[in-house]
């Protein structure tokens, strides 16, 4: 099958139709090669393997390589169990670093990616696939490990999230398996509010390339801190520290500005970054998306996103923004700002408007102004 899935990567690529690839292949899994073609495809930057096996659900699932390295790192288990393990990324780090490992789904799809995926990073052998409910008695009889891992799927567009929703839901993991372990780590949707987790434990938040991509809850043997904030790929990591006097304080915005990453917003970890860095800061707007600082004096930090100097302020309108653009010599301008996504092109278009100049703004909305900046680093 590996030669058909190759042969079908290589025809996608090429802009081939569907129909007509469907020809070059076996009919009985022609659907199966051409998804797993283009998960393929898709995954290109989230993997470092370029032969792997997943439907195109298995990949939208699949812990990005640099988070499952991070994680299996941070804990270096003996022996874990990834209970709801997919098409096995997170699984085969963990196992990288383990002496063994289980691997448990209970689609069989899933379980045989797992498998070949194993194969594909060379861990295979320390691993013990299991097809099953991991809630079920034989499923948990077979298991012997210090750690249990889940990281359960989210049904789509639930606005309120419950532990209860997710499947397999940790709290029926929990009591399946807590006779066996103390030591349990759960994926959860970033959004779910803490009081929520009926544990004690750490709440870390991993932004990958400047944007929040997990929530990890690590039970009170594995914690470090009561919640923390990860900025991947640098592996920078900020704690939560409960003795530190609260110095958060807002502002207007000043001469410079830097943009938090969303981890630490999630985390609640702005004073803790405020009292890491030297100089005085001072929040001055706070959206879902964005956090910005600001200070009258350049403040240097290895936990800002992007750091910016405010160049113009100006009524928040778009000819206006663009009149300020124009004069300036600027030629870009990237809006920070909390639109939906199909009017943002719209609004950048008048923005960007017979711009003629060399320079690349950032532009935020504070109230009714645009809040013209350009970046630092
Ligand atoms: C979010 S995915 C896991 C992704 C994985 N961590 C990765 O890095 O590729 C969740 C998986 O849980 C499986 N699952 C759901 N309920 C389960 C259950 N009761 N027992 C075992 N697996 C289950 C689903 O089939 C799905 O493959």
């Amino acid at each position: 099958m590996e030669e058909y899935i190759k042969l079908a990567v290589e025809l996608i690529k090429k802009g081939w139709e569907e129909r007509k690839i469907r020809v070059r292949l076996p009919k009985d899994n022609a659907d199966e090669i051409i998804e797993i073609a283009k998960a393929r495809i898709r995954a290109k930057d989230k993997f470092s393997k370029d032969n792997l096996w997943m439907d195109l659900e298995g990949l939208r699932y699949a812990t990005h390589e640099i988070v499952a390295e991070y994680r299996a790192k941070r804990i270096k288990p003996k022996s874990i169990a990834d209970v709801s393990c997919g098409v096995g990324i997170q699984l085969i780090f963990f196992a990288k670093y383990a002496r063994e490992a289980y691997a448990v789904d209970i689609e069989e799809k899933k379980l045989f990616y797992a498998m070949k995926n194993a194969e594909v990073y060379g861990v295979k052998e320390k691993i013990k696939f299991i097809l099953g409910d991991s809630l079920s008695k034989e499923v948990v009889d077979q298991i012997d490990a210090d750690i249990i891992f889940s990281d359960p799927a989210r049904p789509p567009e639930m606005p309120e999230r419950n532990l209860e929703d997710l499947l397999p839901s940790p709290l029926a993991i929990y009591n399946a398996y807590k006779h066996k372990t103390d030591s349990f780590i759960f994926d959860l949707p970033p959004q779910i509010r803490r009081k929520k987790i009926p544990w004690r434990g750490e709440f870390e938040y991993i932004d990958l390339h400047g944007r929040l991509n997990r929530l990890t809850f690590y039970f009170e043997p594995l914690a470090k801190a009561e919640r923390s904030a990860v900025l991947l790929p640098r592996g920078v990591r900020l704690e939560s520290n409960p003795n530190l006097e609260d110095i958060v304080e807002w502002s207007e915005p000043k001469e410079y500005l830097y943009e938090i990453p969303q981890s630490i917003d999630y985390a609640d970890l702005i004073n803790e970054l405020f009292h890491n860095v030297k100089g005085e800061l001072f929040i001055t707007l706070r959206e879902k998306r964005r956090v910005l600082a600001t200070s009258d004096e350049e403040v240097k930090s290895e936990y800002f996103k992007r750091r910016y100097v405010l160049v113009g302020t100006v009524p928040f309108h778009p000819l206006r923004i663009n009149d300020f653009l124009r004069r300036e010599g600027f030629r870009k301008a990237t809006l920070r700002i909390s639109i939906p996504d199909k009017e943002y092109w719209k609004f950048r278009h008048k923005v960007e408007a017979n711009l003629k100049g060399e320079r690349k703004a950032y532009v935020f909305q504070y109230k009714n102004k645009a809040l013209i900046a350009e970046p630092l680093d």
